[in-house]
C-alpha cells in the first residue's frame, strides 16, 4: 500500500473516482489548491500605503444608524471619530471570525472530527486557508494598531460581537456531543460564503482612507477562493452525516445566517458611550426597533444555492427552518 507516499494531487484523483458530483468538487478544490502559490496575499508584497489623515476610514452608509437624526446632527469631529471606530469594529469582526469561528473550524477538519473531509485534499487545502487566515489577522490588526494610534483611539475596547455570542449560546443548549462542532461549521460556511461580500464595498470604495480600501482589498482576493471553497466542503461533508446530523445542519444554517446579519447594535451602545456621545441610547434603541438583523444587507443567494444543491431544501426541516427565518 503507497498511502503514506501518496501525495494530496494524487489522493485527489483517487477520490475522483467516487462520484461525479464528487469528482467535479474534488477537481475544482484540486485547482485551487494548486493555485494558492500564485493566488495568496501572504506570498505578495506587503502593502507599501501612506496614511492620509484628511480622509475618513469609514463608510457612513455602514453605520447601522447613520440616518438617525441624532447622528446626523452630531459635529464632524465627532463623526470622524465615529467612522474611526466604525472601521476599528469591522476589523475586529474579522478577527472574531477567524479566531473563534473559521480557524476552530478548520482545526476540526485536521483533527478529523467532520466525516466525509478526513482525507488528505481536504487537510491540504485546509491549511492553506489556516495560512491565509493568519494572514488576514496580521493585516488588521496592523490596520487597527496604525488606526488607533493616528486617531487617539487607544482607550476604546470593543465587546463580544453577538456574532460569537449567539454561535457559543447555541453550542452550548445542545446536548450530543457533535452538536457544538456542526453549529460552529455551519457559521464557519456561512461566514466563509458572506465575507467576500462583506468586503466589498469597502474594497473598491475611492472616497475611504486609501491603505483601508487597499487592506480590505487584499483580504477579499482570498475570500472568493474561500467561499468556494468552504461550499465544495459542504457538499463533501453533508453528504457523510448521519441522518440526525443533516438535520440538526439544515436547522443550524439559516440561524448562522441571521448571527451573521446581525447589526451589532449593543455593541455600537457600548463604543459610542467610551466616545462620551450624548443621547448614544436613544440612537441605539431608536435603531433597534427598525431592525435587529440587516438581512438586506447580505446577499445570502450562495447559502441557499448551496442548501438547495445539497438537498437541505428538499426536506422537511430544512425547507422550514428557511422559510421561518425569512430566506425563503
Ligand atoms: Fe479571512
Ligand atoms: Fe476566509
Amino acid at each position: 500500500m503507497q498511502t503514506q507516499a501518496t501525495s494530496p494531487s494524487a489522493a485527489l484523483a483517487a477520490a475522483a473516482a467516487v462520484t461525479p458530483d464528487a469528482s467535479r468538487s474534488m477537481a475544482l478544490l484540486g485547482r485551487i489548491a494548486k493555485g494558492w502559490g500564485q493566488r495568496a496575499q501572504v506570498k505578495q508584497r506587503e502593502l507599501d500605503l501612506a496614511y492620509d489623515a484628511s480622509r475618513p476610514d469609514f463608510l457612513e452608509s455602514l453605520l447601522p444608524f447613520h440616518l438617525h437624526p441624532l447622528y446626523e446632527s452630531l459635529d464632524e469631529r465627532t463623526k470622524g471619530r465615529i467612522l474611526s471606530c466604525g472601521w476599528l469594529i469591522y476589523n475586529e469582526k474579522t478577527v472574531a471570525i477567524e479566531l473563534d469561528i473559521v480557524s476552530p473550524a478548520c482545526h476540526d477538519i485536521l483533527y478529523e472530527n467532520v466525516p466525509g473531509l478526513d482525507t488528505e485534499w481536504a487537510k491540504e487545502i485546509v491549511c492553506e486557508t489556516l495560512v491565509d487566515e493568519a494572514y488576514h489577522l496580521l493585516l488588521v490588526k496592523n490596520a487597527n494598531r496604525l488606526t488607533r494610534e493616528v486617531r487617539d483611539l487607544s482607550h476604546i475596547r470593543i465587546p463580544q460581537f453577538a456574532l460569537v455570542r449567539q454561535m457559543q449560546e447555541e453550542q452550548a443548549r445542545h446536548t450530543p456531543a457533535w452538536a457544538p462542532m456542526l453549529v460552529r461549521l455551519s457559521t464557519a460556511v456561512v461566514s466563509e460564503i458572506f465575507i467576500s461580500d462583506y468586503l466589498h464595498q469597502l474594497s473598491e470604495e475611492e472616497s475611504i482612507q486609501p491603505l483601508n480600501r487597499a487592506t480590505v482589498a487584499a483580504h477579499r482576493h482570498d475570500e472568493l477562493a474561500h467561499s468556494k471553497i468552504f461550499a465544495e466542503l459542504t457538499r463533501a461533508f453533508f453528504q457523510a452525516l448521519s441522518s440526525s446530523q443533516k438535520s440538526f445542519f439544515a436547522e443550524t444554517l439559516p440561524k448562522s445566517i441571521h448571527w451573521f446579519a446581525d447589526k451589532e447594535l449593543d455593541l455600537w451602545l457600548d463604543v459610542l458611550k467610551q466616545l462620551g456621545v450624548g443621547q448614544a441610547g436613544t440612537i441605539i434603541e431608536d435603531s433597534r426597533q427598525i431592525n435587529q438583523v440587516a438581512l438586506e444587507r447580505v446577499d445570502y443567494s450562495g447559502v441557499i444555492q448551496l442548501a438547495e444543491d445539497v438537498g437541505i431544501l428538499d426536506t422537511r426541516e430544512g425547507r422550514s427552518a428557511f422559510s421561518h427565518a425569512g430566506l425563503i
